[in-house]
């Protein structure tokens, strides 16, 4: 399959390196030029518990350079998803389909906007990851991937085709995806999860596996999920909640020695996602007339944590 992977942070460099080896013709898309220069040079190296191994791969600042795609698979932070699709509005050809695997919610509806629903695909990861340098990856958890499109009659047999496609490809890459019916619970599902842990490892500094070391973090972490779960069914989506805290605390066990991806933006003093995670919580609940004072306080402490970033921060 023709990819183009968007983004070289740590699942993007991940994908693009499974993909890569297992043959598929895969682009690895960047605006910045100089890690564009680092990717080509150095290429990916990918660093798990259960292997290690190095691909070169054919990194790009420029879409003209990339003679055609199947699907564009953005892995950039949610919020840059806006910029990106404006960018890239007139310079996808209209055959191309895409897929967001990103974390927080509205990434699906935002490209939707620019390119259609029946070409926007929706995914989600349990795969932990960590970018140690550019184009170098720690695989820190095994985990999944999870995709759907639009659904019922809505979708196109063509797009059904190319999911179904993509599905089988990063199978054979050994990334364990799965086509889903229902993407959007899958999709609310893995917002609790980051709920749940981002933002407390991102203010503890932390690995994820740690939060379930202290009683009082579970007991944050649960709060956070609970309220998450609350919201969730407000919007009708149906979660139960003694499942979900279970289940977030097998995603920190799963993923214990990750650096979660706030984590790592607070400490490359990046912006992270967290208007799009607790503080998307937050404003839900708001306009469900509901409460979420444990996600407001990490929302906050998260922002606070930013604005006290060096002015020169903002490293690769
Ligand atoms: O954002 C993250 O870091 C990941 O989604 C997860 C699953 C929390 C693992 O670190």
């Amino acid at each position: 399959m023709n990819i183009t992977v968007i983004g070289p942070g740590a699942i993007g460099c991940l994908l693009a390196a499974y993909l890569t080896r297992a043959g598929e013709e895969v682009s690895l898309l960047d605006y910045r030029l100089k890690r564009v220069t680092l990717l080509q040079d150095r290429g990916i190296a990918v660093d798990g518990e259960r292997e290690t191994f190095h691909t070169p791969i054919k990194a790009t600042a420029y879409l003209t350079e990339i003679r055609s795609t199947d699907i564009f698979i953005l892995c950039v932070k949610a919020s840059d998803t806006a910029v990106v699709a404006a960018t890239l509005k007139d310079a996808i050809p209209p055959e191309s389909h895409l897929l967001t695997l990103q974390n927080g919610m509205g990434n699906r509806e935002k490209l939707s906007e620019s390119f259609g629903s029946d070409r926007v695909f929706a995914g989600a990861t349990s795969h932990g990851a960590t970018l140690l340098e550019v184009g170098r990856v720690r695989h820190a958890g095994y985990g999944e991937i999870w995709l759907g499109g639009t659904s019922g009659s809505n979708s196109s047999q063509a797009s059904q085709a190319i999911l179904q496609n993509l599905a089988a490809t990063m199978n054979r890459a050994g990334l364990q995806a799965h086509v889903v019916d229902d993407i959007e619970s899958i999709l609310w599902s893995k917002l609790v999860v980051n709920v749940g842990i981002n933002a407390l490892t991102a203010i503890l500094g932390v690995p994820n596996g740690e939060l379930l070391k202290t009683p009082t973090c579970q007991n944050i972490m649960d709060r956070a999920v609970a309220e998450a779960v609350q919201v969730a069914s407000g919007c009708g989506i149906k979660l139960q909640l003694p499942e979900e805290i279970e289940r977030v605390r097998a995603v920190c066990n799963s993923t214990a020695v990750n650096i979660s991806s706030m984590l790592q933006d607070v400490q490359r003093q990046k912006k992270t996602e967290i208007d799009q995670i607790n503080g998307a919580v937050v404003r839900m609940a708001a306009s469900l007339g509901m409460a979420s004072p444990v996600n407001e306080v990490l929302t906050a402490l998260v922002r606070g944590l930013e604005a006290g970033y060096n002015v020169e921060g903002d490293k690769p």
